[in-house]
């Protein structure tokens, strides 16, 4: 296993460019499913999480392969129905072919995702969905078995937004007889870009991108090409990179239009963010102002971004409170954090956090992706030598992101375990 090795205190200084989002690519490649022929899909970020679903397709028959930077998918035919648990334990967003399989060939055997490190994340809310339309879910040795003669339109309402929960039930609801309305569905721009992929494929979609998306049902879909969109959450976590380096950086292709609360509580926090071509221009300050965040489905400041304000936080002048309202242990980086110094205090679901004026570099482990990603943003500002070991976890959602680090100046390195 890699660790990765940061020298603090250099100021990111340069252009870097955001990768495809990881949250758009992963349901998107599960929407291929739905449509028959060879999907062409650009701007696909290199993460582990897209080759375990490339992995997933796969096992269910269906061809994916590279031409130049494009991916090519070929689901002209599938040849089985079963996500097996040793793919979906990998990765737990596996559970988005459960949708398309049961909307294309009436069946599928999908393992339980379980849980992870940040919670329970159960699913109950995507097989209520499904039952809802007809289909008859039983769950047996740790599986999902699910068949339906047809999926018939349903009005569902979801209790606690779900943005998989809606993405599974959108999909599902493409191929289903009738209309189907989702009530209280997830708003991320990610969702936005499943449905825009939906639509050129033939499916009739209104409302994606509100808490209320009314899908009609058709009878098939046909092949697509699509650009995915550029990852909000990579661009939020570059542009903490430079506030908490005090740096100048610019940032390409960052989807500002997705940003805006992000955008908001860092330039609340003191940081300078100006459009700057197709991207923004990210300056950080010497003074960080502590500012409280609540997280909150899209538009609200999402929880993808929460560990990474936590460590700018760290470093400002007085009290901040941060408050996760998403999953229900997603503080395991804060132990981390104040090994290296920061004055973080939990209360439940919230974290109080004290500004210090550095912190100092430590031998740390990841433990979950934003975790990870949290941890190298303290690295960059800390005082002396900071180790992350268990880097899988950032390889997961973050495209050679030390490598653009680099590139802007950062002292770090990528070296194996043990070494
Ligand atoms: C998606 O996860 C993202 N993953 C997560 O990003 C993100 O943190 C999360 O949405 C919230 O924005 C992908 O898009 C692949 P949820 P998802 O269903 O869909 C409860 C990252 O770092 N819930 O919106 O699994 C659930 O327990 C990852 O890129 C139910 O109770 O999250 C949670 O409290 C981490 N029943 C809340 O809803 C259900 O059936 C939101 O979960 C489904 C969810």
């Amino acid at each position: 296993m890699d660790k990765i090795v940061i020298r603090g205190g250099e100021r990111l200084i340069g252009e870097v460019e955001v990768s495809g989002s990881k949250n758009a690519t992963l349901p998107i490649f599960a929407s291929c499913l739905l449509s028959e022929g060879t999907n062409v899909f650009h701007n696909v970020p290199n993460l582990k999480d897209v080759q375990t679903i490339i992995k997933v397709l796969n096992n269910l028959g269906v061809n994916v392969y590279k031409q130049g930077e494009a991916y090519r998918i070929d689901t002209k035919e599938i040849t089985n129905v079963e996500a097996p648990y040793d793919l979906v334990k990998t990765m737990r967003a596996s559970i988005l072919v459960l949708g398309p399989l049961v909307a294309r060939t009436k069946r599928a055997m999908v393992s339980l995702p379980g849980g992870c490190a940040i919670g329970a994340r159960p699913i109950n809310l995507h097989l209520m969905g499904l039952e809802a339309m007809g289909a008859k879910i039983q769950l047996r040795h740790g599986y999902i078995e699910a068949r339906a003669d047809e999926l018939k339109g349903a009005d569902i309402s979801f209790d606690t937004v779900t943005v998989t929960g809606t993405e599974n039930l959108m999909m599902a609801a493409t191929l289903a007889r009738g209309k189907t309305i989702l009530h209280n569905a997830a708003m991320e721009p990610e969702v936005v870009d499943l449905a825009n992929v939906l639509t050129k494929m033939g499916a009739r979609i209104d409302g994606a991108g509100t808490s209320l998306i009314e899908i009609e049902g058709v009878k098939s879909l046909h092949a697509v090409e699509h650009t995915i969109i550029p990852d909000r959450i990579e661009a939020g976590t570059l542009m903490v990179a430079a506030g908490v380096t005090r740096g100048n950086i610019k940032i390409n292709k960052a989807p500002v239009q997705h940003m805006q609360t992000i955008i908001h509580k860092l330039r609340e926090s003191g940081m300078e963010i100006e459009p700057d071509g197709d991207g923004l221009r990210v300056v950080g300050m010497k003074r960080i102002r502590s500012v409280d965040v609540k997280t909150q489905p899209y538009p609200g400041f999402p929880t993808d971004m929460q560990a990474q304000f936590m460590v700018l936080m760290s470093l400002a002048r007085g009290l901040s409170v941060i408050s996760e309202t998403i999953f229900e242990n997603r503080f395991i980086h804060v132990s981390e954090l104040q090994r290296m110094g920061a004055d973080i205090r939990i209360q439940e679901n919230t974290a109080i956090i004290q500004g210090v004026e550095s912190l100092s570099g430590a031998p740390v482990m990841a433990t979950d992706l934003r975790a990870s990603a949290s941890l190298i943003l303290a690295g960059l500002a800390a005082e002396g030598v900071t180790q992350i070991s268990r880097v899988y976890h950032l390889d997961r959602g973050y495209e050679g992101l030390d490598k653009k680090l680099s590139r802007l100046g950062a002292k770090i390195e990528r070296v194996k375990e043990g070494s």
